[in-house]
């Protein structure tokens, strides 16, 4: 089917109010950066199909479990967000498909994901990177009571998906638990070009972060008195 703009603005339609609710790092705001990094990685790999990249981009966050009170409610939020936009029934299997192989502990395999659902999973990993990635990472921190910084709480490697949501960590663990990790896991060449500019804005942030926390009379600038 061929996808036109009044579906993308009945997506829109439809789950801006939802996400202009949310506090927790999925608001309307990150829904338009990765919009925007997503059509600018599509044009960058050379894929034609910029309208389903920005459906998928749009979609992205809608049924997610951890934004809504049940699995049951999450799945059921993305149906009928697609119902109501009316995409014949192979098109609707592929977005949703696609949708759900985006998020960090999500479904397929490398091999699998499409190239649409591929260029915005890179354009939602880029959102936690660099300084969006450190601002959101603050927000989030303060938002569950995390503090920034304790050398006493561990850097945890492996983690479940409910240790991941649960157990208590600080924001700079967040960097080597997740963040400083996505660089490797970009899957298309022009995420990984952005990507790297980001994961070395990020790792001199936590350096020197980390530098101010050990010495009182550092400074950000130049570290010399
Ligand atoms: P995603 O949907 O990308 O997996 P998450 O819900 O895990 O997102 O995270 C949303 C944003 O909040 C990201 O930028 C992420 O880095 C940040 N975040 C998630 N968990 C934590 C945490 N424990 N401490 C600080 N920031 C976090
Ligand atoms: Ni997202």
């Amino acid at each position: 089917m061929k996808l036109l703009p009044e579906h993308i603005a009945a997506a829109e339609n439809c789950i801006r109010p939802f996400f202009e609710r949310d506090h927790s790092g999925h608001d309307w705001d990150h829904i338009q950066r990765v919009r925007r990094t997503a059509l600018f990685l599509c044009k960058e790999e050379g894929c034609s199909d910029e309208l389903t990249v920005d459906l998928i981009a749009l979609l992205h966050d809608v049924g997610d479990d951890k934004l809504y009170s049940s699995q049951e409610e999450a799945q059921s939020a993305l149906q009928s967000v697609l119902q109501q936009i009316q995409l014949d029934d192979e098109y609707l299997k592929f977005i949703l498909e696609a949708v759900q192989c985006i998020s960090y502990s999500g479904g397929c395999t490398q091999k699998q994901i499409p190239i649409e659902a591929a260029i915005v999973r890179d354009a939602d990993r880029l959102d936690a990177m660099g300084a969006i990635g450190i601002a959101r990472a603050f927000t989030y921190g303060g938002a569950i009571g995390s503090r920034f910084h304790d050398e006493k709480i561990q850097v945890r490697h492996e983690m479940t998906k409910e240790a991941y949501r649960t157990e208590k960590s600080t924001v700079i663990n967040h960097f080597h638990e997740k963040l400083l990790k996505l660089k490797d896991l970009m899957l298309t060449d022009s995420g990984k070009k952005a990507a790297n500019h980001r994961h070395k804005y990020m790792e001199e942030f936590v350096k020197q972060f980390l530098k101010e926390w050990g010495d009182p009379h550092e400074t950000a600038d130049s570290g010399k008195h």
